[in-house]
């Protein structure tokens, strides 16, 4: 499973893109909202940074202004991956995208039903929220599970982003289930770097060193 990270501060993917362990970036408006900096400008420096699919969404909720918001967005660089919000208006934008070669990433996905048109209509990525699942009580893992068993017995070629992560348990079960990619916040990456025996044991190997006889 690749790894992305899910935020627009350009700090945290320069930080996570120095540890090697990043091949991808998404955005939301929320995420670019926190910014507070112009959207492109952001979106520019990202393509600087990180050498793989950066998601950038659109905001219009009709496929006309969606595609013509898109053009816009993928001209800016060839890794840009135009995320679209799941809605009927959203799959006819797929479609259309999807034609000219331009790649998409249907986001706001909470069902299996949901991502199996959004990858009939073309979608190179399909986005399911497993945090906002179980935000709810719903589980989000059983939707993971779901999407994944339809792509491998339909030989669905579209990658499933298990998305909306809150925690390091969230990426292994996504990856248990055989999502193709998470995109993860900064802060659940560095939560996964850390054990408490790994620190343990490095303070033990320093002690210990300092009693190997030195020349
Ligand atoms: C995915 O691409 C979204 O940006 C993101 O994962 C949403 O997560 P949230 O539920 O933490 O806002």
């Amino acid at each position: 499973m690749k790894l992305f990270i899910d935020t627009a501060n350009t700090e945290e993917i320069r930080e996570a893109s120095e540890l090697g362990v990043i091949c991808g970036v998404t955005t939301n408006p929320s995420l670019i909202a926190k910014e507070g900096r112009d959207f492109v400008e952001v979106v520019k420096e990202i393509t600087t940074i990180v050498d793989g699919p950066i998601s950038a969404e659109v905001i219009s909720l009709e496929h006309e202004k969606m595609v013509s918001e898109a053009l816009e967005l993928a001209k800016i660089h060839e890794n840009i991956v135009i995320k679209i919000p799941m809605c009927a208006e959203g799959l006819k934008a797929v479609k259309i995208l999807s034609e000219k070669g331009i790649r998409t990433n249907v986001t706001l996905i909470f069902s299996a039903a949901q991502a199996l048109l959004a990858a009939r209509a073309g979608a190179s990525y399909v986005s399911p929220f497993l945090g906002r699942l179980d935000d709810i009580g719903s589980e989000g893992m059983i939707l993971i599970h779901d999407i994944a068993e339809i792509f491998s017995v339909h030989q669905i070629s579209t990658e499933i982003i298990a998305a909306s992560i809150r925690h390091p348990i969230h990426v292994i079960e996504a990856a248990k289930a055989g999502c193709d990619i998470a995109t993860i916040p900064y802060k659940v990456i560095m939560q996964m770097i850390g054990h408490p025996l790994t620190d343990a044991g490095i303070d033990r190997f320093l002690k210990d060193w300092e009693g190997v006889p030195k020349k």
